[in-house]
């Protein structure tokens, strides 16, 4: 039981033509697990997240604004015309697979073009509208990501600082869907020349069928990626402790009480637009 479907081609080469779909299965139950054993954990295990006192004085907290700004209007519709994007994918690439037949080729297509689209949007906006280097992890990420370990792991560091505008967690999650999602964008609009479109020609034969083959398990390991990724995700953002974020995709801002409580005024400068 392998993880990749190969064929013979028509000159008797072994060629791979996709993912073994079960490894559907394999993403939805994994993830499915992860969920219910974080659940447990935070549950029953967990501390209470401890942070290093701010250097930020006591005085300019209270000048925080009481609806700190985080996500501009752009941001908020990028992101919900790419999750749109990305369930029309997943559902119309897997529930043919998993015993529910359509003719689902023409959807995915044109919901990858919306994905691509907005991925585009977002490259230019985050670029030169944005703060570029918010998402990234920095050393003092990386720093607190070590004392975080250490803590957990039963040995003495100092607390974590508080987190910029977005903690470790989510910039890993970002740089995951950044991956994967470049992937599947990248190969999707390649193999758009092997399907009907009314965009442009049908031309199966700009690559040898070993790279076809290979495109396609790129395409279909990410795609199965994402599974896990976006299940991670929509969890995490009905968890109880993560709504005020989740409100802030809708909304654009966060409590100042969420903001003093999570976040670092000297790494992430309070503003109220
Ligand atoms: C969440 C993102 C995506 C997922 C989960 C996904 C998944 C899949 C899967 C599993 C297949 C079947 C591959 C196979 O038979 O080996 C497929 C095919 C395909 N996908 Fe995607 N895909 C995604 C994004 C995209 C994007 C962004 C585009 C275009 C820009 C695209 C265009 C296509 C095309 C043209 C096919 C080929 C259909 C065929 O040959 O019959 N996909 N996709």
């Amino acid at each position: 039981m392998g993880l990749v479907e190969f064929a013979t081609s028509p000159w008797g080469q072994t060629v791979p033509i996709h993912i073994a779909f079960y490894l559907i299965w394999v993403a939805a139950i994994g993830g499915l697990a992860f969920l219910i054993v974080h659940a447990i954990y935070v549950q029953f295990f967990a501390k209470k997240e401890e942070f290093a006192p701010s250097a930020y004085p006591a005085q300019a907290a209270a000048n925080v604004p009481a609806k700190v700004h985080r996500h501009t209007l752009a941001s908020r519709l990028f992101h919900w015309v790419m999750s749109v994007a990305m369930f029309a994918l997943l559902i119309t690439a897997f529930l043919p697979r998993v015993g529910f037949p359509f003719d689902w080729v023409t959807y995915h297509w044109i919901a990858g073009l919306v994905l691509t689209a907005s991925i585009v949007f977002h490259i230019i906006h985050a670029s030169f509208w944005l703060d570029f280097w918010a998402i990234w992890p920095d050393s003092i990420d990386i720093e607190d990501a070590k004392r975080r370990w250490s803590r957990a792991t039963g040995k003495s560091a100092p607390p974590p600082r508080k987190f910029a505008k977005y903690p470790m967690e989510n910039k890993v999650y970002h740089l995951a869907i950044l991956l994967s999602g470049l992937s599947v964008t990248l190969t999707g609009l390649f193999m758009m020349k092997r399907v009907r479109t009314p965009l442009f020609t049908r031309n199966p034969y700009i690559f040898g069928d070993m790279t076809w083959g290979l495109m396609y398990v790129l395409h279909g390991l990410a795609g199965v990626g994402l599974i896990g990724l976006i299940m991670a995700h929509v969890y995490f953002a009905l968890r109880p402790e993560k709504f005020a974020i989740t409100k802030s995709m809708v909304f654009g801002s966060v409590d100042r009480e969420h903001y003093l409580e999570h976040h670092d005024p000297e790494r992430w400068a309070p503003t109220s637009k």
